[in-house]
């Protein structure tokens, strides 16, 4: 923990002119940005003014502190991944519980992955890859989760899942942006109402840019499932989600899991 802690003193360090809440959503802000304008051409230009305004609001001193402290995000996902901005954003306090902003503990995110994944091990036994969907993604702990699961279990998560994850809040699809690209999960990340649909942005993680999956995703939609070499998953029961019928998500004619039940936050 001493690593978080660290973050946490960074942060706390830019506080002053700002609220915390304003220095946290502005530091996730600028880091999605930059690690979205590295593999996305389009729209480049006015995130890269985003970014300019929202570093302008800070002295170069904050700013170096900012940078610090996205290093050791770094380090952490790479050392001992978890939840780590989940943890930073419910460790300041800042969370806004109204909005059912409180992130699943990241002990109890493996151990719920750790019970609803033999199902998405069989599927994965003969099929090239499954798609994971997540309604109400939060900073991303129950993906993160389940992505080291598969890696305890020898499966290389960065080939064999594509995942779809939506929030309706800015922050948490900055988080989980962050945390999915340093993962190299390939990802889409949609701000959007699970619910109605209403979407605001998309935002493609570099492993789904990198690694070709729109077309893949395209071909396993198309193709039928056998010759895709994909497979419709039920949810499984173990979590005690549901599937979510989700007309926009690229996961027809694909294995696929649904975490979190977004009634249930309600
Ligand atoms: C209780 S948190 C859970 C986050 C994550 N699944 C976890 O376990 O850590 C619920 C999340 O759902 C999001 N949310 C609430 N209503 C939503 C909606 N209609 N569509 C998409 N996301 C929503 C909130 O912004 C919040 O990040």
């Amino acid at each position: 923990m001493a690593g978080r802690s660290e973050i946490v003193r960074l942060l706390e360090a830019n506080h002053g002119r700002h609220s915390m809440h304003e220095v946290f959503t502005d530091w996730v802000e600028m880091f999605a940005l930059a690690l979205r304008n590295a593999v996305d051409r389009d729209g480049f230009d006015e995130r890269e003014k985003l970014f300019e305004h929202l570093k302008a609001k800070y002295s170069d001193k904050e700013t170096d502190r900012f940078a610090e402290a996205f290093g050791h995000v770094v380090i952490q996902l790479t050392e001992n991944p978890r939840d780590v901005l989940g943890e930073t954003y419910m460790g300041l306090e800042i969370a806004d519980k109204a909005k059912g902003q409180f992130f699943t503990p990241y002990s109890l995110a493996r151990l719920m992955a750790a019970m609803s994944i033999d199902e998405l091990v069989e599927v994965l036994e003969d099929k090239p890859f499954a798609t994971v969907y997540e309604p109400a993604v939060g900073a991303g702990a129950m993906l993160i989760a389940l992505t080291q699961e598969l890696k305890d279990r020898g499966i290389n998560y960065q080939q064999r899942i594509h995942i779809t994850a939506d929030d309706i809040s800015p922050v948490a699809v900055h988080m989980a942006y962050i945390q999915l690209s340093l993962l190299h999960a390939p990802a889409l990340v949609y701000r959007r109402n699970s619910l109605s649909l209403e979407t605001f942005d998309t935002w493609a993680t570099p492993a789904h840019v990198l690694g070709g999956w729109g077309l893949r995703l395209q071909v396993a939609n198309t193709a039928t499932p056998a010759r895709a070499g994909v497979e419709e998953m039920p949810i499984t029961p173990t979590t005690g989600t549901a599937v979510v019928d989700h007309p926009h998500s690229q996961t027809t004619g694909s294995a696929r899991v649904t975490l979190f039940d977004l009634d249930e936050a309600s």
